[in-house]
């Protein structure tokens, strides 16, 4: 198959689909890779990198129109509309329902469209998604010692401690796999780490892999109002599948929190979780709201593209793998989590929760595969 990689060209993106080891493992498969120039350079991945193993380096244009499978991080934008085309497997992060534009873009042009987002395992985890979670959870402890900096607008208090002098305290609501990626790192940088869950069996598993490191708490809303009054940095980082995230921090609880403490709202690509909550860039990551620095940058693994792309490509390469190696429709034949990645087929919306969202058709995917010629 011959695929394509395509240069993300939204603002402040810098991860790219697919590294240098990767295009050896599917030229080794005996795929053509063609990689958009500079495609890779904003995860210090040069071009040549990519030529010296087995892909060739190309132009937008015969990257997009050449290919048979297109690799891309984000989904396509405004721009990149034109270049949908039927016959072309699209293999990227899409969140097609919150965006009608773009949904109608996929169904229009008659693309197959398969979402990294929704490539889901029988168990209900999201492969795809948690590499993403990984790295913002680890980030969020960082993000959080910066701004406790007195000259960044904190309270000018070290997380660490030093000998003789208390440690910080930490706060995560939430303890999925930003919540359990937060506390390592906070406990790494020696703050007093609480987690508060409502799932208990998650916080029986989380008392063993943090070998009681942690207090974990359950999150009721008199715990949330006590815990972040006494916290110098509180992390969100909870999730609702297919929801908003809960307001579990209400404006009040926001105001009696410390004078230069920091919220970071890791849930904030799902609304946030704090009632004072709105989404920041990089270019411009905080503001202040009753004295509380708040971090709600919505795209966290942008901040570290080198570590970002090579997370996301370790878990996306054997799904591209299989489309390369299959074609689309064996590969979703044989496995249900690919299957359920697939969002947009011959015009068709084949994820439910999308057609739901726009009000428009669904049909089963089977239906569609039937009459494809993917
Ligand atoms: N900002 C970013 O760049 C970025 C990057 C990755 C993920 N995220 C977001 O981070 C959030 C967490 O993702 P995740 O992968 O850790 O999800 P997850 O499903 O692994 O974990 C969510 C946890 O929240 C818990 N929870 C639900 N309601 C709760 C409540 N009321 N109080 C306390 N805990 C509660 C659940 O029991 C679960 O353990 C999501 O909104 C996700 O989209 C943001």
């Amino acid at each position: 198959m011959r695929i394509g990689v395509a240069k993300e060209i939204k603002p402040q993106e810098y991860r790219v689909a697919l590294t240098p080891a990767g295009a050896r493992e599917l030229v080794q498969h005996g795929h053509e890779v063609v990689v958009e120039t500079g495609a890779g350079a904003g995860s210090q991945f040069p071009d040549a990198d990519y030529e010296a193993n087995g892909a060739r380096i190309g132009s937008v244009d015969e990257v997009w129109e050449s290919a048979e499978l297109l690799l891309k991080v984000k989904e396509p934008i405004a721009p990149e509309y034109s270049r949908l085309r039927e016959g072309l497997v699209l293999f990227t992060y899409l969140h097609i329902a919150a965006d009608e534009p773009l949904t109608r873009a996929l169904v229009d042009s008659g693309v197959a469209a398969v979402a990294y987002e929704t490539v889901e395992t029988d168990d209900r985890r999201l492969p795809l998604l948690a590499p993403m979670s990984e790295v913002a959870g680890r980030l969020a402890p960082q993000a959080g010692a910066h701004y406790l900096e007195r000259p960044k607008g904190g309270r000018g208090l070290l997380l660490g401690g030093v000998a003789g002098v208390a440690h910080g305290k930490v706060v995560v609501i939430g303890g999925g796999i930003v919540g359990y990626n937060a506390a390592v790192i906070a406990l790494g940088l020696g703050a007093q780490v609480t987690i508060l869950e409502r799932s208990v069996d998650r916080m029986r598993h989380l008392e063993e892999v943090l070998h009681g490191r942690v207090s974990l708490l359950m999150s009721t809303t008199l715990q949330i109002e006590t815990s972040s009054a006494d916290a110098d940095v509180v992390i969100g980082a909870v999730l609702i599948p297919g929801a908003l995230a809960p307001k579990l921090l209400t404006r009040e609880m926001v105001a009696g929190m410390k004078e230069g403490s920091v919220f970071c709202d890791v849930a904030i690509d799902q609304g946030g979780c704090a009632e004072t909550s709105h989404a920041t860039t990089h270019d411009d990551p905080v503001y202040v709201v009753d004295g509380v620095t708040h971090y709600c940058v919505a795209n966290m693994p942008g901040a570290v593209p080198i570590t970002s792309t090579k997370a996301l490509t370790n878990v996306t390469l054997p799904y591209v793998e299989a489309i390369a190696d299959e074609g689309l429709a064996q590969a979703v034949a044989r496995d249900k989590a690919l299957a359920r990645g697939v969002n947009v087929l011959d015009g068709r919306i084949t994820y439910e929760a999308v057609a739901e969202a726009h009000g428009l058709e669904y049909t089963p995917l089977e239906d569609v595969l039937g009459a494809s010629a993917v």
